[in-house]
């Protein structure tokens, strides 16, 4: 039995507060944490890795193992979830005065319990598991085993500044850093290794984006060219439109809202960065602004506000943080985000709607109503995607393109 390290098991429990109790991201929390604890050799790196990430997956699980329910906005009952952990992963707890009460030989009998319930095999709210039995019988729970393993970090080359052979080529050579490509996505590579590559100086200097793969596939599939006028209605910090940039050649025109205005300030940074002169980040104080924009663009996307759940191998801690009633509360406003961002595609343009979610009620079904709809009857659906979790390392995903049939008077 090793032991876990006191400094170890504090940092771990400050990351994990900060997951649960202040709702930051998860994978900023990790880099951030390691990033502070410098002098953390390999090994302690793993350990904080495996642990952070296990803890958030399997919580569910661990409260199948203490025989308690969890409540996450407490650090006591994070600690709880600490100790099933290391007792799972057979360390030493016993230097640990908060891990004393915990009942080892409960939760190693339960561990070897049969789990009947489909939520806890599954570890997720039991609100979401029925949604996802519900609107995928015969998949959920494939979907569910792949989202609750690890993701493949990857990352997108901006090809306005280097090809992928030759990046591939000095990231091997400069900085060891291993990386392989993949069919069907050709401007992204897959690191190897787990590496914080936030760091490295081609990354500073725009050579590459981090960007799941299965999202490079969505910028592509606007059939954007060289010069057209392209809306990028939920821009957020920028993934696609910076993506949209370098298919367009740095030519054209791609204006990019979004009504947080800290999410735009962060595309700004990014835009400097991969030299990009094409974005026009926008905010959306109020609907009044689109007007002028009625009819305006040549494409159209609306990467839409969503559950996430076809992100949940890289942000794990998505499906404690979404409420049910949050969840009736977005498939509104998808749908309400259609229909106002539809009228800015101009006739015989594009609309692009996507999501990262693996749920109809978020996708398939969201086009079908708005095809029913007065702007959506101007409207023919031309294509659509769904890229499930199953057998792949990337995220889930949804989009489809609709075609603008009738000239607006
Ligand atoms: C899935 S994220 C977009 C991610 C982004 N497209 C990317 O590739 O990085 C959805 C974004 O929609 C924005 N949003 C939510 N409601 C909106 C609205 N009514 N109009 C415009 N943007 C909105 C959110 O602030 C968020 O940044």
């Amino acid at each position: 039995m090793s032991k876990l390290h006191r400094n170890i098991f504090l940092n771990l429990l400050l990351a994990l507060n900060r997951v649960f109790i202040d709702k930051l991201r998860a994978s900023k929390v990790l880099i951030n944490i390691i990033d502070t604890n410098s002098k953390w050799g390999k090994r302690d790196r793993a350990i904080i890795y495996d642990a952070f990430y296990s803890i958030i997956r399997w919580k569910k699980k661990f409260e199948f193992y203490l025989n308690e329910k969890i409540n996450l906005n407490i650090e006591s009952d994070i600690i709880k979830l600490i100790g099933v952990w290391a007792i799972l992963n057979k360390f030493k707890i016993d230097i640990h005065p908060e891990l004393c009460e915990l009942n080892q030989k409960l939760i190693i009998t339960n561990s070897k319990k049969k789990i009947i319930k489909n939520s806890i095999i599954n570890s997720i709210p039991k609100w979401i598991d029925n949604i996802g039995l519900k609107e995928l019988p015969d998949t959920w729970n494939e979907e569910m085993k792949s989202l609750n393993s690890k993701a493949k970090v990857s990352i997108r080359v901006n090809t306005l500044k280097i090809s992928r052979k030759k990046l591939q080529e000095i990231l091997l050579k400069k900085y060891s850093i291993v990386t392989e490509k993949i069919l069907k996505y050709p401007d992204a590579l897959i690191l190897i290794k787990k590496k914080n590559i936030l760091k490295n100086f081609l990354f500073n200097k725009g050579y590459f984006e981090i960007q799941d793969a299965n999202s490079q596939l969505i910028a592509p599939y606007l059939e954007c060219k060289p010069e057209m006028t392209v809306i990028d209605a939920c821009a957020g910090a920028g993934g696609k439109s910076l993506h949209l940039s370098t298919i367009m050649k740095n030519k054209g025109e791609i204006i990019a809202m979004d009504i947080n205005p800290n999410k735009l300030k962060e595309l700004k940074k990014r835009m400097e960065r991969n030299n990009i002169k094409i974005i026009k980040p926008k905010l959306v104080k109020d609907k009044e602004i689109l007007k002028k924009y009625y009819s305006f663009a040549d494409r159209v996307i609306i990467d839409a506000p969503c559950s996430g759940i076809g992100t949940l191998k890289r942000n794990p801690e998505l499906k404690w943080k979404l409420k049910k009633n949050s969840f009736k509360k977005l498939l509104k406003k998808q749908k309400k985000i259609i229909d106002t961002y539809s009228k800015l595609v101009k006739a015989k343009g594009k609309l692009i709607y996507s999501t990262c979610s693996i749920l109809p009620s978020e996708n398939h079904k969201q086009i079908r109503k708005f095809l029913k709809t007065k702007n959506g009857s101007k409207f023919e659906l031309e294509h659509e995607i769904f890229h499930s979790t199953i057998n792949s390392n990337f995220d889930g995903f949804y989009c489809a393109r609709l075609s603008k049939k009738i000239v607006d008077k």
